[in-house]
């Protein structure tokens, strides 16, 4: 079930928006009568997700661009600008994960994540910039309960997303004079998709422990999040400006931790393969 807002003519970018959760955040934008831009790596992510979107009738732009190439994400964002005008709404979700204890991580293996996640979304927000419509503009970064939450086998991942709220508040400080503001969502566990099924979900008794640890008794939906999505970038939000809001059933409080510990028990269980 989602929310109605008009978003028609308005230019809505969607970093790591060809699958799963940004996926339908975009889908909610493209519904609601916006041109859409997604970017992702895979050239034929980008193209399933401009083919599911055009079906709703709307605008579509599809780039395939790495979050961690500087240059890419400005040809990428350069591309969107050229065919839809200045960006009203951008969202930056491009992230990598996979369960390891630190002691057995790579240097590369955290710096991967630290690079998608933290350096990749600066180089959204830093090329996006110049391009943003103000004042008016609204940036939602897409977090993680890991940010605020220590959790185990998610070293790389934590410090990563915790760099990405406090990037976004400095950043709230410093675009707010513009009429840019900036929040982000802290999803909780979203069922479907890749995050959830990689970090809480390895297996079907996992997958039920995870649920009874939701106060709500329920994983979200991409409606969940999308929903969220729409209110934080429409003329509603306003005066919302440097938050990090939670959708996550009330998971946040405390109660994730030990779902996502149990999916690491299982891990524990099958070390050596990689996921
Ligand atoms: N356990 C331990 N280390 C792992 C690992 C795992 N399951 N998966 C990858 N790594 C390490 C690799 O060994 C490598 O380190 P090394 O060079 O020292 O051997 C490093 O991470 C980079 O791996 P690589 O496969 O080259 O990176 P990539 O850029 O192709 O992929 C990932 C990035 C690893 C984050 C990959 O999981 C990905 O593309 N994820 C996107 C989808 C996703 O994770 N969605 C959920 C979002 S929450
Ligand atoms: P997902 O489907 O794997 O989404 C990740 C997206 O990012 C994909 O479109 C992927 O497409 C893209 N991407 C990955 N690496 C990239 C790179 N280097 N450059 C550009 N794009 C890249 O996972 P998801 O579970 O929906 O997660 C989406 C967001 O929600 C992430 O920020 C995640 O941390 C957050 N989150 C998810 C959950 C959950 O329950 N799923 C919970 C909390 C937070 P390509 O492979 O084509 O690049």
């Amino acid at each position: 079930m989602q929310i109605g807002i008009d978003f028609t003519a308005r230019h809505v970018v969607v970093f790591g928006g060809t699958t799963g959760i940004n996926f339908g955040i975009a889908d909610a934008f493209a519904r609601q009568g916006a041109r859409v831009t997604v970017a992702s790596r895979k050239q034929e992510n980008v193209d399933a997700a401009v083919t599911a979107l055009r079906a709703h009738g709307g605008q579509v732009c599809g780039v395939a661009a790495d979050v961690r190439d500087f240059d890419a994400v400005g040809a990428a964002i350069a591309t969107s600008v050229d065919q839809f005008g200045p960006i009203d709404v951008l969202i930056s979700g491009a992230a990598g994960n996979f369960l390891c204890e630190a002691k057995d991580m790579s240097s590369n293996g955290f710096k991967v994540v630290v690079d998608i996640d933290l350096v990749g979304t600066f180089h959204v927000l830093r090329q996006a910039h110049a391009h943003l419509r103000r004042p008016g503009a609204s940036v939602i970064n897409i977090t993680a309960p890991q940010s605020f939450v220590p959790m185990r086998y998610q070293a790389h991942a934590s410090a990563a997303k915790a760099g990405v709220d406090q990037f976004t508040r400095v950043l709230a400080l410093e675009w707010g004079e513009e009429g840019i503001r900036l929040n982000s969502i802290s999803p909780g566990p979203i069922d479907g998709t890749e995050g959830f099924r990689k970090l809480m979900a390895p297996t079907p008794e996992d997958r039920e422990f995870a649920r009874k640890q939701v106060p709500m008794q329920r994983f979200g939906s991409l409606d969940d999040i999308a929903n969220l999505s729409l209110f934080l970038a429409s003329p509603y939000a306003a005066y919302i400006s440097g938050a990090l809001i939670p959708c996550d059933g009330g998971g946040a409080l405390e109660s994730v931790k030990p779902a996502l510990e149990a999916a690491g028990n299982s891990y524990r269980g099958t070390l050596g393969s990689q996921g």
